[in-house]
């Protein structure tokens, strides 16, 4: 299933690659202003489906685009044909393709692929992770002010939810540094790669999240809810980090609520 999602991925990422800059057609879902989709994400994840059910046609499906399709019900392939969907409508050249398999209600293959760094991060569980064929690791960054960061904020971020602005505030005061690279999977696969040191986001959906993260646990990070307990990639929060520094995080995702619940008065 690796070897297929791998392929997969390429063949988006060449949908992608090729259509990065050229008119689009843009569009935006649930008439939400900043959520957009482009005639690329539907191409891409039409191929991506393709491949999968040329070599596996019983499998599940579950793409961001096309929603569910029915099929076997131990093994589902989750899908996010373009995660950065407003950087690639921007022409910014920092997005990827993400592709999980789910066996059993676990994740057991997963790849994000950037496809104009033709940079393809792979992991399979119990086998390690890999950047284009090189195994890679997390950081070894234990102290939390020397650490570099990354986020990212739902579409509805203007209604605040879950502390997700007093959260980032607590994070700034804290660290070297915070990212906001605008792909869930790619922030997945730098943690994993040992670039960024911690990734939180209050609102992530299974798409965004799965393969991003087998990647961070092979390369031997953590990943859990903001509590420090067990993560579903079907549930909202999401906090991945090299395992030194995650306690730190948790305690500050929490400092930050309180400190707001404080200030308002209310939950
Ligand atoms: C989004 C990106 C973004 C994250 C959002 C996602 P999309 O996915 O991953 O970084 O902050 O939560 O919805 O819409 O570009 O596929
Ligand atoms: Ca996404
Ligand atoms: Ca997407």
């Amino acid at each position: 299933m690796i070897e297929t999602a791998i392929d997969a991925a390429r063949a988006a990422g060449d949908i992608l690659r090729n259509a990065l800059g050229t008119a689009l057609v843009i569009e935006t879902k649930q008439n939400q202003v900043a959520n957009l989709v482009t005639d690329a994400d539907t191409a891409a994840e039409r191929a991506i489906i393709d491949l999968i059910r040329s070599r596996y046609p019983d499998h599940a499906i579950l793409g961001e685009e096309g929603g569910a399709s029915a099929g076997r019900a131990d093994v589902k392939w989750i899908i996010d044909p373009l995660d950065g969907t407003t950087n690639f409508a921007h022409g910014v050249p920092l997005f990827s393709v993400s592709i999980a398999a789910e066996k059993n209600g676990e994740i057991v293959a997963g790849v994000v692929y950037n496809p104009v760094a033709d940079e393809m991060f792979a992991a399979e569980k119990g086998a390690g992770a890999t950047l284009n064929g090189v195994p890679m690791r997390v950081s070894t960054e234990s102290d939390i002010t020397r650490a570099l960061l990354v986020t990212g904020f739902p579409y509805n971020v203007l209604e605040n939810p879950d502390y997700c602005r007093e959260r980032f505030v607590a994070f700034m005061m804290h660290v070297h540094g915070i990212r906001r690279l605008g792909s869930a999977a790619l922030d997945c696969a730098y943690v994993a790669a040992g670039r960024l040191d911690g990734y939180w986001e209050v609102a992530l959906q299974p798409w965004d999240q799965a393969a991003g993260v087998l990647l961070v646990r092979e390369a031997g990070g953590t990943v859990t809810n903001f509590e420090g307990g067990p993560h579903s990639v079907y549930s909202l929060p999401f906090l991945g980090s090299n395992g030194l520094i995650h306690e730190r995080m948790i305690e500050i995702l929490a400092f930050a609520k309180r400190l707001q619940i404080a200030v308002t008065g209310s939950k």
